[in-house]
């Protein structure tokens, strides 16, 4: 297409099926007004109504549409005044991106829960919902803030508050490079992302514990550690409900995010710390939004400054993993393994339940963990054939107990996500309440068994899985070859204390999913249905 200005969207479809007639952007009526958005707007179908009531024609079954056809009504020669009369009539998330035909060279854009980024370059200004988009022309960024609008035009951008005021902002610098977001010689991104995971850990630690502002962050009367999240990130923060109890002490909890906003609040007063990669997961940011009117103390871990869950979090302690591509997950979980460790070291030292001698100790040890990560790596040569004679399985299983139960899952959920194979993630010891009955010959079981304090009954487990002939595939550690004789595939881990575990064996699990799904031809970075953030509720 020729032209100077422009904009386009990728549908994640809330409303109506992907389709040719749903898909952005939408015109008005007299198809001089553009406009595409991201997030849903809640109270469309009476909207709609009161529009087509007024005889305008709507083409679609989205929600998106009602809103062009609000701001042609409301058009008096200004684009940006138009828009902002009919903001206040939006229930729901937004990030608007609007165009008209007679002020050319425009673009009008405004966001409420959704993220928006305006990227300021030479000669010409951009906007996206991620600071990714924008990379390859400029690494000054404008954040948006919640119900901002701003005028966008080839010289200039200008912010507007809610009120129609000016907002003086000094762009960012980003320090992410293009670079970061190319393959770097890796077939996939997901593939480049695994092994760039020693370098995470490694950055991760040189971290920001120290930096995080309040001292009283398990003050006097919190008792308990709620850790809220989504997707992976979830099974980051169930595996922090293990960190944190043996760590530090300190009883905790994991609940999805999308969960907790509809339980009652109780009397007490957990601190709640929100962990999400991209920071603008809908329903984790909705959580906080919640602990705080509970009068709960929030923290946030997350990957991106300058995101919106740390603003809406009163402490954040920010991963280091760099750019994320992939859409599943892999070295932004480690970075939020390295994060919960950290923080739990700090509540151990906080609370008395470790001497600074035990956690310099401790941190000794994670210190290890990039090492031992690259020889989980070392041996992808051997996973890869692993995962060529299974797959073509229907159906698999993941086992694991304690702090490598979530791992368990999230060994689960990469198969699922990027492999298609129905996956599923247990806890050993549930297996023969139910899903054995699902096991067979051509069931694959991966079990994950370090030296804990669950192993023999992990052995236990191994052997009524065998007893139904499903071939086992166990994660041990190096030395651990007695097995050798009760599974059908070892594949070795280095010895790492127990706790740290779920880093080495997530690795190998995420390595089986890849080449997995590699094997089956599958879009490995882009899964089918899945989007990297999710800013729908
Ligand atoms: C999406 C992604 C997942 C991610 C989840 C939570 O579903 O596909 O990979 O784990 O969102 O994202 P967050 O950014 O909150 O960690």
């Amino acid at each position: 297409m020729e032209g100077t200005t422009g904009f386009g969207h990728t549908r994640w479809a809330t409303h109506g099926a992907p389709s040719r007639e749903n898909a952005h952007p939408f015109l008005d009526c007299q198809g001089t007004i553009a406009l595409a958005h991201n997030g849903i707007i809640e109270n469309h179908s009476s909207l709609r109504a009161e529009l087509e009531a007024k005889g305008h024609k709507l083409t679609s079954q989205t929600d998106t549409e009602t809103v062009v056809h609000m701001v042609e009504d409301a058009y008096e020669g200004n684009l940006e005044a138009a828009l902002r009369s009919v903001l206040p009539q939006i229930q729901g998330a937004y990030a608007f991106a609007l165009m008209h035909a007679s002020e050319e060279g425009k673009l009008v854009v405004a966001r409420k829960d959704s993220p928006l980024v305006v990227g300021l370059g030479t000669e010409e200004n951009l906007f996206a919902s991620d600071v990714h988009a924008l990379l390859r022309e400029t690494s000054r960024i404008l954040y948006l803030m919640d119900g901002e609008l701003a005028v966008i035009t080839p010289t200039d951008v200008d912010v507007y508050a809610p009120d129609g005021s000016l907002v003086k902002r000094e762009p960012e610098v980003v320090s992410w490079t293009v670079e970061d977001s190319e393959k770097g010689g890796f077939a996939h991104f997901m593939l480049k992302e695994i092994f760039e995971q020693p370098g995470v850990i490694h950055s991760t630690l040189l971290g920001r514990v120290s930096d995080l502002e309040s001292d009283d962050l398990l003050r006097g009367g919190t008792s308990h550690v709620k850790l809220v999240a989504c997707g992976t990130s979830f099974h980051a923060a169930l595996a922090g409900k293990y960190i944190m109890e043996e760590l530090a002490g300190v009883p905790a909890s994991a609940e999805l995010a999308s969960e907790y906003r509809y339980t009652r609040a109780s009397g007490e007063k957990p601190l709640v710390v929100l962990v999400t990669q991209s920071g603008e997961t809908a329903d984790t940011i909705a959580a906080a939004r919640e602990a705080r009117k509970r009068g709960c103390r929030t923290l946030a871990i997350t990957n991106y400054l300058g995101c919106t869950i740390a603003r809406e979090a009163e402490d954040v302690l920010y991963t280091r993993a760099g750019l994320e591509i992939g859409v599943a997950a892999t070295k932004t979980f480690t970075a939020e393994l390295m994060g919960l460790y950290l923080l739990a070291l700090r509540f151990g030292v906080d609370t008395g339940h470790l001497t600074a001698d035990e956690a310099r100790k401790w941190t000794d040890e994670l210190r290890a963990l990039p090492r031992a990560v690259q020889s989980v790596l070392d041996s992808a040569g051997e996973i890869e054939k692993l995962a060529r004679e299974y797959s073509n399985s229907r159906s698999m299983f993941f086992l694991g107990r304690n702090i490598n139960y979530p791992i368990s899952l999230e060994g689960a959920l990469k198969m699922k996500e990027i492999s298609y194979i129905h996956a599923e993630g247990y806890p050993a010891g549930e297996l023969k309440h139910g899903p054995l009955a699902l096991l067979t010959e051509e069931t694959p079981v991966v079990a994950l068994v370090p030296r804990d304090h669950t192993y023999e009954k992990m052995w236990g487990n191994i052997g009524e899985v065998s007893a139904r002939g499903s071939p086992v595939i166990a994660i041990a550690y190096e030395g651990d070859d007695e097995m050798e004789k009760y599974v059908d595939h070892l594949l070795h881990v280095p010895w790492v204390k127990p706790v740290y575990s779920p880093v080495v064996n997530v690795v190998a699990l995420q390595l089986l999913a890849y080449y997995t799904a590699r094997e089956r031809g599958c879009s490995i970075d882009k899964p089918r249905h899945l989007a990297k953030s999710v800013t729908v509720e």
